[in-house]
């Protein structure tokens, strides 16, 4: 059974429709990744399955249950994370309070006090820059700040949108090693991202989609492999 998986979804913004029809599957403890060119609706697909935007038909289920039609607060609480495109931190707030937000569903203070020790265990880079202030962190910090927030509430499963844009190589190859490491730790993971190459090359599976409509679908090698798929997006 999927952990997550959506049926025939039609979603859009106020009255256009942006999404025709998308499925997908994530299988416990997958790593899978969504790509396709600029405006293909990956960023919109993740923003229906957190509840954020118009649903227009088809069916979302999360661990067998519906999610249709509850609030981005509720489906949090359910087990699933979610790191917004482009690394969106508070800046005036240190990191310490960063991580805070994240835990805004928790009323537990032990609780939160546990998730805050799991994340600093994860980026021992921002246990050392706990008082340190989100917007003089750097870009590739700061996108480490987005995900460790993310992961306040112990999610079971984390969406991470476009996590290596903008970041120079160093913090590329940072931030998709911390995936595998995400993934190694039993996070079940769904990545959007421009990256197409190292983004397959680390999932099980990937799905490209395409003017709001699913285009293909395979495993990681079968995308890589594939000849359109390596012509269209790939470059080359
Ligand atoms: N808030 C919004 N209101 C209206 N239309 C929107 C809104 N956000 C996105 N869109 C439109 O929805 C379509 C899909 O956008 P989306 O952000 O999902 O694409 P994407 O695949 O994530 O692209 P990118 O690679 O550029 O991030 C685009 O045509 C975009 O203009
Ligand atoms: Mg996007």
């Amino acid at each position: 059974m999927a952990l997550l998986e959506l049926k025939n979804i039609d979603a859009g913004y106020g009255r256009s429709q942006i999404l025709y029809g998308v499925s997908l599957e994530v299988m416990e403890k997958e790593v899978v990744c969504v790509i396709g060119p600029n405006g293909a609706g990956k960023s919109t697909t993740f923003k229906i399955i957190m509840g954020f935007i118009n649903y227009l038909g088809g069916e979302i289920t999360f661990n067998g249950a519906n999610i249709v039609g509850f609030r981005p607060d509720q489906i949090l609480g359910k087990g699933l994370g979610y790191v917004p495109q482009g690394r969106i931190v508070f800046n005036q707030m240190t990191v310490r309070e960063n991580l805070d937000m994240g835990a805004y569903i928790e009323r537990d203070k032990k609780k939160i006090e546990e998730a805050m020790d799991y994340v600093f265990t994860l980026f021992p880079r921002l246990a050392e820059r706990q008082k340190q202030l989100g917007g003089t962190m750097s870009g590739g910090e700061q996108q480490m700040l987005a995900m460790g927030r993310a992961l306040m509430t112990r999610p079971q499963m984390i969406m991470i949108d476009e996590p290596s844009l903008g970041l120079s190589p160093r913090f590329v190859s940072e931030v998709f090693e911390l995936i595998l490491r995400l993934a190694e730790e039993g996070l079940t993971i769904m990545v959007v991202e421009q990256n197409a190459t190292r983004a397959l090359e680390i999932s099980d599976r990937g799905y490209v989609l395409e003017l709001g409509r699913n285009r293909y679908e395979g495993t990681g090698q079968e995308l890589l492999n594939n000849q359109d798929v390596r012509r269209m997006y790939l470059g080359g």
